[in-house]
């Protein structure tokens, strides 16, 4: 098969068609989202850190400068937010905007969360054990990191369950050529997003809690839109990838249970399982960048304005850098995986995100006997954003 996005048996399953992509083409233009694919690990870790390519272009020129149509009015809202956080700003606001909250993200930092971590993993564990199993994403891989990025902004408890809904309608943005409706959902969930995070920061600057919202409200060169977009951006980045990665390392794992019964007699290996799941089903099978300088890639001139994805799900399983790459080896040491990115959008939640998946597949296989697969799980639509719908499986303790 081909590289389809829109193909539900692509989405299921893109490696082969990865394979072919890094053979014969490493680099090609795709009409149909008028992008150039990029399919191999070496190329796409060299474009992530080339500064002649952004995630916006904004900063250097204008749409129409860049050969763009200006968004449409009606998705001002959702813009407005997406591009007063980091990930979608370049030097030297970047930096400004990273250095602010990097703080509450080094490694030692999160390390001290562990113990909570840990607590909040047990608790849905347990009861997700003891009443015989259920699905495991909306029971286990949601709740842990929604749980624990919302303790650490300040959201209140009640209000938990809006924000994967509101992350979730924000998300459909992302994948390629969205439909109008899956546009006009993006834009009420940011609009609605960003109402309620600058309430909530209004209540915070006049009665500061112990919480990263708090704090931020006490940022003198934060801007309120600045404010409202890092806070949705943690919000958002900080659970959707780890559910992916619980769910989509999960049924990795039942599909090849020969390593399932290897990191079960074998606690150490979790650090090397949950990179090599990582990699193995990326979560996040492609990132864009925009080209800021006509640049070349093997022989192949790429023009300013242009737009490159890079196939991180390929990157993963090139052969030039990962020993027998279709293989799952949850022992893998050498493991250079892409999955977190690279350069100066390297994901910020990457520690948290590690003790996060450690913590939760530790904490089911050390309280489940038997775990087993009720059904085959499907995919959700998405290809960018890739993983299951659900994943119902039986537990016994
Ligand atoms: C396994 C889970 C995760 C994966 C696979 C992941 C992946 C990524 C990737 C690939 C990027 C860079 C995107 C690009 O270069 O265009 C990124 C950026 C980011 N991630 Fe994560 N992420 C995960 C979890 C988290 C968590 C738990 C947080 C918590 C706050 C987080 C916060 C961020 C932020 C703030 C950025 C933007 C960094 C910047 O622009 O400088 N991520 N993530």
């Amino acid at each position: 098969m081909l590289f389809d996005p829109w193909n539900p048996d692509f989405v299921a399953s893109p490696y082969g068609a990865y394979d072919v992509l890094r053979r014969e083409a490493p680099v090609s233009y795709y009409e149909p989202t008028g992008q150039w694919l990029i399919a191999r690990h070496a190329d796409v870790n060299a474009l992530l850190r080339d500064r002649r390519l952004g995630r916006s272009y904004l900063h250097v020129a204008t749409h129409e400068e860049f050969g763009r149509t200006p968004e449409p009015e009606f998705q001002e809202p959702f813009w407005r937010v997406i591009r007063a956080g980091m990930l979608d700003v370049e030097p030297p606001v970047h930096t400004r905007l990273r250095r602010l909250v990097s703080k509450a993200f080094t490694p030692r930092m999160v390390e001290s969360l562990r113990p909570q971590v840990r607590a909040i993993a047990r608790g849905l564990v347990d009861a997700y054990v003891d009443k015989g199993g259920g699905d495991l994403i909306a029971e286990v891989a949601e709740p842990l990191p929604v749980t624990v990025i919302a303790e650490m902004l300040g959201i209140p408890e009640s209000d938990r369950h809006l924000l994967r809904p509101w992350s979730s309608d924000i998300c459909g943005m992302y994948e390629l050529n969205p439909t109008p409706e899956v546009q006009h959902t993006a834009v009420r969930a940011a609009s609605e997003f960003s109402a309620y995070l600058s309430d909530l920061a209004a209540a915070r600057r006049r009665a500061p809690g112990d919480d990263l919202i708090s704090a931020l409200t006490q940022v003198e060169e934060l801007t309120e839109d600045e404010l409202v977009g890092t806070c949705v951006l943690l919000l958002n980045a900080g659970h959707e990838a780890t559910v992916n990665v619980t769910g989509n390392g999960w049924w990795a794992l039942f599909r090849n249970p020969a390593e399932l019964e290897r990191l079960r007699h074998d606690r150490s290996l979790l650090p090397t399982a949950v990179e090599e799941l990582m990699r193995w089903d990326t979560p996040l099978q492609m990132f864009e960048r925009w080209v800021l300088e006509d640049i070349e890639v093997h022989g192949v001139r790429i023009p300013r304005g242009s737009e490159v994805a890079l196939l991180f799900g390929s990157a993963n399983r090139d052969p030039a850098v990962f020993a027998d790459p279709d293989r799952l080896d949850v022992g893998r040491a050498d493991n250079p995986h892409i999955s977190f990115g690279a350069g100066i959008h390297f994901c910020l939640g990457a520690p948290l995100a590690r003790i996060e998946l450690i913590e939760s597949f530790g904490a089911l296989l050390d309280r489940s006997v038997t775990l087993e697969l009720t059904e085959e799980p499907a995919w959700k639509p998405g290809y960018v954003i890739r993983g299951l719908r659900a994943l119902e499986l039986t537990a016994t303790g």
